[in-house]
């Protein structure tokens, strides 16, 4: 069954250790993170100290979206700080960097993730697929929650996905932007295993009936 990344962008960031508790009841599989350095994206969010509270606050899967420059400067001290998984974008980095990051995150014990915007062709990952635990493709364009999803992602999605079956690998298929209980069924058929989504938990009243909606169940 695919899973829910609820983004705790969207959350009430004054109370992340009891926002984290609910949706964990709720039936949320990992808790999404985005990071904004306000030049990668035009747009500030939060980073390591917020990160470190956070993991010692919950044992859930903390599902890290770097979305800042040069991501290699940065990679170490997220993985020390608690994330489970850390994914950088590949318009971000040169491909050695981005090459270096992923071995890094692994050095540290944790899983590495590429991350593509709307605009970018889904072969730009390829010559790393084989290294990522994850594949994140944008159905938005990264730096603000409450977005509408792009369809035209979805192809990238279906390419990624038989690419993926094709070659045997365990890499998880992640989407991220405007999925809502119209949408994800859209992204779930096109191959993706792990639906983030912001305003689509956190801003309803019954979390786990959004929840389940998303699922399918
Ligand atoms: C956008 C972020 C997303 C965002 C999703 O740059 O990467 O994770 O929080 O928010 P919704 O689900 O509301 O589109
Ligand atoms: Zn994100």
């Amino acid at each position: 069954m695919v899973k829910i990344a609820p983004s705790i962008l969207a959350a009430d960031c004054a109370n992340l250790a009891a926002e984290a508790e609910d949706i964990r009841r709720a039936g949320a599989n990992m808790l999404h993170f985005d990071v904004m350095d306000g030049n990668f994206v035009p747009n500030l969010s939060f980073g390591l100290p917020v990160l470190k509270s956070l993991r010692r606050a919950t044992d859930m899967f903390l599902d890290v979206h770097l979305m800042i420059d040069r991501p290699i400067r940065y990679v170490e001290r997220f993985c020390d700080a608690g994330a489970d998984l850390v994914s950088v974008h590949v318009e971000a980095d040169t491909p050695e960097s981005l090459s270096a990051a992923l071995d890094l995150i692994h050095s540290r014990g944790r899983k590495a993730g590429l991350v593509i915007k709307p605009a970018t062709p889904f072969e730009a990952v390829l010559p790393f697929l084989e290294r990522c635990d994850l594949v994140l493709v944008m159905t938005v364009e990264p730096g603000f929650g409450g977005q509408k999803l792009m369809l035209s992602a979805l192809d990238k999605l279906r390419a990624l996905r038989r690419v993926i079956d094709a070659r045997g690998y365990a890499c998880e298929l992640e989407v991220d932007g405007g999925v809502t209980p119209e949408t994800a069924p859209l992204c779930i058929a096109a191959g993706a295993t792990v639906l983030v989504a912001g305003s689509a938990v956190f801003k309803q009243s019954d979390r786990a009936a959004a929840i389940a909606l998303l699922k399918g169940i």
